[in-house]
Order: C-alpha cells, then structure tokens, then sequence
C-alpha cells in the first residue's frame, strides 16, 4: 500500500478465519481441495455450504433477524435514489436471506451466485437465478440496480476492478450500485492472532479483503462510477455518523459494523 493511498485513507488488509457459523473452514477448504492461503473460491462456497445443508447447522441467535433489517435498509436506500419498479440483481446472494425479504417487500430481486447449493429457486418463484463464475451471462444494461453485498471481500484489488466493469456493463445508464461491506477497524486484534496463531500452531483460511470506506470510492471511480453517499451502521443495525478513522481505519472497536457505499454508473 503507497503512503499516498494511507494519506489518503485508502487501506485495505487481508482477512483470516476458521469458523463460519461451527462450520471448520479449514476442513472444508481440504474437502473442496483449495489451498488454504488462496482466497476461497466456488469450489469452496460449494462445499461450504454442501456441508451446512448436510449437517443441519444453526446460525447464531439473531443472525436471520439481522439479515432482514439489513434488507429493509438496502430496500430504503434503493428508494432514495432510484423507483421501486427497479429491476434489481443482487450479486453474490449466498442463501438469499436478504434477497427474500426485500421480495417479501415488493421489490423485484434477481440473484446470482457462483455455486448452485446455497439457494433454492422454489423460495424465488419470480426471480431469475443466474449461476455463473461472474456476470457473462447477464445481459448487457438489464438491470437498474446491482446489489453487492458482503461480497467484494473476495476479490483483490484487480478482480475488484473487473467485478466492478461487469456492474457497469449489466447496469442501465443512470443505475445504481450498491457496495455493503464490513466495516474495517486498525487491525492490532490481527497482530494478536497471529501471535496466539504462531504459539498454538494453528492455520487458517484467506478469507479475502477488508477495505476502507475511501478505497471503495476509489475502486469504483476508477471503473466508471459516480460516488452518491455512504451510510455506517452499528451492531443493532442502526446509521451512526462516519467514525474518526486513521488512515481509513476505525480505531479497534470502533463503532461501525457495516459500511454502504452508492454508486451512480456514469
Ligand atoms: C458472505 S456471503 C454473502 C451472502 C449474501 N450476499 C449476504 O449478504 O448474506 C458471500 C457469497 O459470495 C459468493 N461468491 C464468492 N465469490 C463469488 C463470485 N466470484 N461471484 C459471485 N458470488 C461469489 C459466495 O458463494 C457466498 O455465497
């Protein structure tokens, strides 16, 4: 990372996990035959979430109730800028919580994954699934907005960049992007974990990226979009004000659990 982009608040930093809801990442990663220190990819999704079908595993308390109060927030945010009748696909949908919801809502939802065992089209009657490696398949300019949403923490910094051309191309001039990530703190827990990580010989899984707020804006100006607002929000789901940030970072427990980037595509 240049000093330019420090100064500007533009930071990123790798993630590491190994639990994903009592699922063992890194027994999944061995099954999906997908190294441990390369970001996971659809073979890995596709056992990941083979395994939570299987093996009856239940998400934290409040995890779903989360995952409809975020719908409602991305539904109230769409409204803001674009008209309810918006054609929307939502990239990366995973088990399609949210998605269900803001169908629940009125809204016409798309959704595309790039494995075919997280959602069930019977729970979509009138959205179309599209199940792809990325957005070939979608048609040029066939939607008014293009959820991202805990996604991009998977791509680095040049497969970002082409995701975020994909958006462009599929999105209708004037339409809309949403980008919905974690929001990242200075990551001294990290230099922690990978302390105790050393002590107890214990490996984990790339998980991807987190980035900050400004190197969002970044990435997607970059590719075609025009920056409209951002909103944070904190653990109960609800919009704090943009935190005091270093470098782009919060400080460690900071505030903000999520940040939602809009994007007009120019
Ligand atoms: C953390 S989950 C997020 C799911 C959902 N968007 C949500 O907010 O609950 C990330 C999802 O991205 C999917 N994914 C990973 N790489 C992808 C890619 N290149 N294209 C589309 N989806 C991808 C994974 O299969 C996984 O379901």
């Amino acid at each position: 990372m240049s000093l330019a982009n420090l100064v500007a608040g533009r930071s990123s930093y790798r993630i590491f996990s190994n639990d994903w809801h009592g699922v063992d990442l890194i027994e999944v990663a061995r099954a999906a035959n997908v190294p441990i220190d390369q970001v996971a990819n659809h073979h890995f999704y596709e056992h990941l979430y083979r395994k939570w079908k299987t093996q009856q595993f239940e998400p934290e308390p409040g995890w779903i109730a989360g995952k409809r109060k975020w719908a409602e927030t991305y539904r109230d945010l769409v409204l803001v800028h674009a008209p309810a009748t918006s054609r929307v696909l939502s990239v990366g949908a995973g088990l399609g919580h949210v998605e269900r919801h803001m169908v629940s809502l009125g809204m016409h939802v798309d959704l595309q994954e790039c494995q075919s065992e997280s959602l069930d089209p019977s729970d979509f009657p009138d959205s179309r699934i599209w199940v792809s490696q990325d957005l070939h398949p979608v048609p040029d300019a066939s939607y008014d907005v293009v959820l991202a949403l805990s996604l991009v923490y998977v791509f680095d910094e040049i497969a970002y960049a082409t995701f975020l051309r994909d958006c462009h191309r599929v999105l209708r001039p004037g339409g809309l992007l949403v980008v919905s990530d974690h929001d990242p703190s200075l990551p001294l827990s990290r230099v922690k974990q990978w302390l105790l990580n050393k002590v107890k010989r214990r490996r984990e899984l790339m998980w991807g990226w987190l980035r900050s707020p400004n190197s969002h804006r970044n990435t997607a100006e970059q590719s075609g979009f025009r920056y409209l607002e951002q909103r944070f929000y904190d653990r109960r789901y609800e919009a704090i004000p943009n935190p005091f940030r270093v470098c782009g970072l919060q400080l460690p427990k900071g505030p903000s659990l999520g940040q939602v980037l809009v994007f007009r595509r120019g």
